[in-house]
């Protein structure tokens, strides 16, 4: 009885979503960044071009029309505005108080759906999980299932990194960039500006920056093997492009924390105008052509280099409004200090005791100049050399112990630690992955990361206020490489920044990532695709194994051969599982290459079975998946 005048309501609201009870087909939640309170009722909700969308006030009217542009993009519909939250069925409000910084509540029932959220950026999460609830299917009646959300992160700063110095990424490369972190929850965005192969920042006071340092001659091959590509490179962000994607990232919530390396990464800077560096060096530099820490850095014993951070920091607070400026600090080498008549004199006179302690004057100098304009520092753990500046937020990179350090100076902390979190790393098998700086990064290494040392005490964890991943792109060439190794880390990394560690569970998120992977795929993203479920997992049954393969994403084909050789499109389609006669003694390898909907090709990914006799240590024989030796590819440890 109930069920019938519920349905009769909603047949009297048009504008009201369906309800439908008896369609229970418990539709799979794959939401990324796992939130912390979910419950899934019985039935789904419809959502339709009919559907109205009330906005409590301008900003959650701003979150609407982000909503309705994705709605539009993906099912060619948007939502007209109601008037008022009774003829809506979808419902945007924000109610100061109501939850944490950045969380939100999300209710999908038979009434309605409504989102609720103590600030614009939980509205706007809240939005964006609605989105992860939608069907994949284009098409004009998006059942959504029936559930009840609570959800806040865990941390406030959750970051991802992009260096435009070795490589140059245009605008739209970097909107992209901003969307997907938005879609996952991220919040920062670290804009790597200047480096030793490239200036990327207009600064109008000083033109040569970008007429001279935003460009290269040339460019080294692979690992500095001392042969160049002959190739001028180059590129840099006008000040219009520049407020574009500032404004662009606010728009989602995202902070663009902008770096301007400093002592060193400096060699751009100094080809543009010698006289930055330090006496008896020069003057004629050039912006770098290869991969490296140049020797050339900025010099602290000079004062027209103070001078001219300060007035390009000037410019950079004009254009980024963060609050946080980040100086960089990393990787300077103090060679031509040493030398240098300026920077010896400056550390006479100040009594200091060596070089580590110039590079803490010259950050103090450059933190007490942002501090008076009402910013704070970010720097490189090398910061810590020679002294902390009073203020600064250290990211540790060398590791976590730059980052314990500081906690226990009682200094926030930002975990970027290599091992974890640098997504220039491998992700498989050197062989078969693009040119890259090395290491090896798989997802599962990623989702693991837990930044809150258990060393420090619970006082001094409360200094760690975040995660960033970081993509140095000397090996990176252009955007279709960078979504390679960006994607699917970044929703590893979202995860690990956002949902309670208790909760993080890495077989449940490889449930929720198809989700994920498809909408990329949609988005004609070139992310990797991971290996396929299975290939390691074959076991020996009389003489025989069962190949079972299955790719993450549905609708991928997977093509194998079993001779050894390399698969291709046109290799054997993998239809259906299949026995192979192994008896002792014989090996089998299984290769096989992936191909995603939109045609996005894998690496290839292999496995050797042998069948092996061990009868010095039991009787019975031995069957073992040789793969991590092979391939190092596989989705767990
Ligand atoms: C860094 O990777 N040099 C911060
Ligand atoms: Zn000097």
């Amino acid at each position: 009885m109930k069920h019938i005048l519920l349905l009769t309501i909603s047949l009297m609201l048009a504008c009201k979503p369906g309800y439908s009870q008896s369609d229970f087909s418990p539709a799979p939640i794959e939401i990324v960044p796992a939130p912390v309170l979910l419950k899934q009722d019985k039935g789904t909700i419809t959502l339709t071009p009919q559907t109205r969308i009330y906005a409590a006030n301008d900003e959650a009217k701003h979150i609407a029309s982000l909503l309705n542009q994705t709605l539009q993009q993906r099912y060619g519909f948007s939502l007209l505005f109601a008037n008022s939250p009774a003829q809506a069925g979808l419902q945007l409000f924000i109610e100061p108080g109501k939850t944490p910084h950045e969380g939100y509540n999300l209710q999908v029932n038979h009434q309605h759906i409504r989102i609720t959220a103590g600030d614009g950026a939980g509205l706007f999460y809240g939005s964006q999980t609605l989105l992860q609830l939608l069907p994949t299917e284009r098409q004009k009646i998006l059942k959504i299932p029936a559930v009840e959300i609570v959800d806040s992160p865990r941390f406030h700063y959750r970051g991802m990194h992009l260096d435009c110095g070795r490589h140059f990424f245009p605008v739209s490369f970097i909107k992209t960039y901003l969307d997907w972190m938005a879609y996952f929850k991220l919040n920062t965005f670290h804009w790597h500006l200047t480096e030793d192969q490239g200036w990327r920042i207009q600064i109008p006071q000083y033109p040569k920056l970008t007429e001279v340092g935003a460009y290269r001659k040339q460019t080294v091959i692979g690992h500095n093997s001392g042969i160049f590509d002959g190739q001028r490179y180059g590129g840099y962000y006008t000040d219009e492009e520049i407020k574009e994607i500032v404004q662009y990232a606010a728009a989602r919530y995202i902070t663009v924390i902008p770096e301007i390396e400093m002592p060193g990464h400096a060699q751009a800077a100094l080809a543009s105008y010698p006289w930055l560096g330090c006496k008896g060096f020069g003057p004629t530099y050039e912006v770098w052509t290869q991969w490296g820490v140049s020797p050339n850095v900025f010099c602290a014993g000079n004062d027209s280099t103070f001078m001219f951070l300060e007035n390009v920091l000037t410019r950079v607070m004009q254009l980024f409004p963060s609050h946080y400026i980040h100086i960089g600090g990393d990787e300077c080498p103090k060679d031509h200090w040493k030398q240098c008549p300026l920077c010896q004199k400056r550390m006479k006179e100040l009594g200091l005791k060596n070089e580590e302690q110039l590079q803490s004057y010259f950050i103090q100098r450059i933190e007490k100049f942002l501090n008076a304009h009402g910013r704070d520092i970010i720097g490189w753990d090398e910061i810590l050399e020679g002294g902390l500046a009073p203020h600064a937020t250290v990211m540790s990179w060398r590791g976590e112990q730059g980052g314990i350090a500081a906690a226990h100076q009682h200094h926030d902390v930002i975990m970027t630690p290599g091992e974890w979190l640098y997504f220039d790393h491998g992700q498989g098998n050197p062989a078969y992955e693009p040119l890259n700086i090395g290491g090896y990064l798989p997802l599962w290494k990623v989702y693991g990361y837990n930044p809150v040392p258990a060393s420090l005490s619970p006082d001094e964890q409360r200094y760690i206020i975040g995660m960033q991943a970081n993509l140095w792109t000397e090996y990176i060439p252009n955007s279709r490489e960078a979504e390679y190794m960006a994607f699917p880390r970044m929703m590893a990394l979202a995860e690990a920044a956002w949902t309670p560690l208790e909760q993080k569970n890495y077989t449940d998120f490889l449930t929720r990532l198809p989700n994920q992977l498809c909408w990329l795929d949609r988005a004609g993203v070139h992310f990797r695709i991971p290996e396929p479920i299975g290939l390691q997992d074959s076991t020996l049954q009389n003489d025989s194994i069962t190949i079972d393969l299955k790719p993450i994403l549905p609708g991928t084909k997977i093509y194998y051969t079993l001779d050894g050789s390399n698969p291709t499109p046109t290799s054997e389609l993998f239809q259906r599982p299949f026995t192979i006669y192994l008896p002792p003694g014989k090996s089998l390898t299984v290769r096989c290459i992936e191909v995603s909907p939109s045609g996005n090709i894998s690496v290839p990914y292999s496995a050797i079975y042998q069948h092996t006799t061990a009868q010095q240590k039991t009787e019975k024989p031995l069957f073992q998946a040789k793969s991590l030796a092979e391939a190092t590819d596989a989705l767990t440890p």
